[in-house]
């Protein structure tokens, strides 16, 4: 399931995450994030037009776009039909997982503690959210997490700006680094979009530093 997700974000560090209200400026927005050099981005299942502005985003071709808050097996069904390339939940659930499986897209279920991790690779997935990242304790749990399961790979998210992005993509246990930082609520609602492509441009520099930097002698 990871080197299904490593193929899909097509190594991507950073992970937008965005809750859109306005189905009318996805196409704005994906434009944007593209712009800026995201190669995917998470719409998340929060607004009621979330499923339609993952088709548009989607449809884009420039990002791989996956389905986020994705909470029931429906959901994920949804999520898929409308074009999403994984899926990622909060938590852990079985049954969502077990609908992505059926679906063949690969899914990223949160995890906020060992236990939950252990039930993560007790069926297979060796690629998880660490959410709410920032809220529980952050790169210090991170690492914590990390060295008792070294196949691990994380996606932390959640609380996570530009300040802390470099901190945690020094881990070399981490895949991705997602968040909302690059376009957020307040971005949205004022469509600008130059702003989120500048945020987003800044991201996509200082992952592509940082895991050069996880290599360097
Ligand atoms: C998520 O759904 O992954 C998080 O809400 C994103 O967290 P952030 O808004 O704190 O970046």
């Amino acid at each position: 399931m990871s080197a299904d997700l490593d193929a899909v974000l097509d190594g991507a560090h950073i992970l937008p995450v965005l809750t859109v209200r306005q189905p009318a400026a996805a196409a704005s927005l994906a434009d944007a994030l593209a712009a800026g050099g995201a190669r995917c981005a998470e719409v998340t299942f929060r607004t009621p037009d979330a499923e339609q502005a993952l088709r548009v985003m989607a449809a884009h071709g420039g990002l791989a776009v996956g389905a986020g808050t994705v909470v029931t097996p429906e959901q994920a069904e949804r999520a898929v039909a409308a074009g999403a390339r994984f899926v990622v939940s909060p938590g852990y659930d079985e049954d969502v997982v077990a609908k992505c499986r059926e679906l063949g897209v690969p899914v990223v279920p949160g995890i906020a503690s060992a236990t939950e991790l252990m039930r993560a690779l007790r069926d297979g997935l060796e690629t998880v959210k660490l959410f709410p990242a920032e809220s529980i304790g952050g790169l210090g749990t991170l690492r914590a997490l990390a060295a008792p399961f070294p196949r691990v790979r994380f996606v932390p998210t959640g609380g996570i700006g530009a300040a802390e992005l470099a901190g945690y993509l020094a881990v070399p246990a981490v895949l991705a680094v997602g968040g909302s930082w690059m376009a957020t609520t307040a971005l949205l609602e004022s469509g600008d979009y130059a702003q989120i492509r500048r945020l987003t441009a800044e991201a996509v520099a200082v992952a592509a530093a940082s895991v050069a930097a996880r290599s360097a002698p």
